[in-house]
């Protein structure tokens, strides 16, 4: 069997940016199928790229490739309502697709999510994710299949993935926010590490490649639970480091540092293969633009060596701007 699966995952509480990480693979590394895993709408990727911000939830972020398919995994529940706001906005018509075997994320769902005092005090996205994994365990979910609009846009996605030459797979969230290895209560409702995103697109271990954890030069998180080494909303701006959540608009929580062992275990239930370190400028402004590792200052070098030994996974990407194409990409230098 063929490897041809390159996975792409977060290493934190999400929003460490994936979407760009994801953006840049889909611009350079010719995938023909591009598959999105991981929750449902609560994500919140965003993707610049030639000047344009998109903003996206549902669909792949990498569907500024336009030569490429997209497909949403089984395991991914599926908002018809975002699904196909999505689609008309990036003007994507049948080009991305629903396995069959996706939940169905019904309004009541959202209600509940919104109205929960339980929600509430875990500091949901309100987006209705809780109740649908509840419902899904209790077998009282429907399927996609049932919602009329969206009928036209159902596909085998496992057929998909499998026969694709060159597959890249969006993960979403970040590893801290699971439900399984996760600061729980205070995560989502699912399992959002490498493996269970592989699960819910329909591929085996055996097709991995290659897995990126998306690594972000600090920590935030959005939502209620514990932080380690949180500072005040003051104290983050004045370092450039406060940032607003992109389907909440919340402010995020700030750490200007890296949580090492979160990081440590995340590589490890993962099985990273590289870390795609991001905004490296904003901690070190005088990265900003760059493109080549060597034009880097020395306390940023020093960083990603201190990011390679503790955390014990090569840097292999290195985010320095907004833009998909503002990466440092040293993978093949490094030889990985
Ligand atoms: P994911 O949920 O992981 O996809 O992250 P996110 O997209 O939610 O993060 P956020 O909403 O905070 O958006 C990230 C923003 O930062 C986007 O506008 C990206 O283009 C931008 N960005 C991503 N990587 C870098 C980087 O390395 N440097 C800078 N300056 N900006 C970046
Ligand atoms: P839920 O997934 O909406 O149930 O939210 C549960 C927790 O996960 C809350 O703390 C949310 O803020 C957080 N969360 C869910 N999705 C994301 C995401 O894409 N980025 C960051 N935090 C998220
Ligand atoms: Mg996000």
């Amino acid at each position: 069997m063929q490897s041809t699966a390159t996975i792409v995952i977060g290493g934190q509480y999400g929003d460490e940016g994936k979407g760009k990480i994801i953006s840049y693979l889909a611009l350079n590394e010719n995938p023909d199928v591009i598959a999105r895993g991981g929750g449902g709408p609560n994500a919140g990727h965003s993707v610049e790229h030639e000047g344009k911000k998109y903003k996206i939830r549902l669909i792949p972020s990498g569907f500024i490739n336009k030569n490429a398919k997209l497909v949403i995994g089984a395991g991914v529940f599926i908002d018809p309502e975002v699904f196909l706001q999505e689609v008309k906005d990036f003007g994507l018509d049948k080009r991305c697709l629903i396995d069959k075997r996706a939940t169905l994320l019904e309004q009541k769902y959202k209600d509940e999510d919104g109205a929960s005092e339980n929600s509430k005090k875990i500091g949901t996205t309100k987006s209705g994710m809780g109740p649908t994994a509840a419902a899904r365990a209790m077998r009282v979910a429907k399927f996609v299949q049932e919602d009329e609009r969206l009928k036209e846009y159902l596909c085998d996605c496992v057929q998909m993935v499998n026969s694709a030459k060159n597959l890249l797979v969006e993960g979403s969230q970040g590893f801290m926010l699971s439900n399984l290895y996760g600061t729980y209560p205070y995560c989502t409702s699912k399992d959002v590490s490498a493996p269970s995103i592989c699960a819910e697109i329909g591929i085996g271990p055996l097709k991995v490649k290659s897995v990126i954890m998306v690594v972000k030069a600090y920590t935030t998180r959005v939502g209620n639970g514990p932080f380690a080494g949180e500072v005040s909303v003051e104290e983050a701006e004045k370092v450039g480091m406060q940032e607003y959540g992109t389907v909440t608009g919340r402010p995020r929580r700030t750490n200007p540092s890296l949580i090492w062992e979160e990081l440590k275990l995340s590589a490890q239930v993962n099985s990273a293969s590289c870390i795609a370190l991001t905004k490296l400028d904003v901690k070190f402004p005088s990265c900003a633009g760059k493109r080549k590792f060597d034009e880097l200052p020395e306390d940023a070098k020093a960083f990603v060596k201190e990011v390679e030994e503790r955390v014990g996974v090569p840097v292999g990407l290195i985010g320095t701007g907004a833009d998909a194409k503002d990466i440092i990409d040293r993978r093949e230098e490094i030889g990985i």
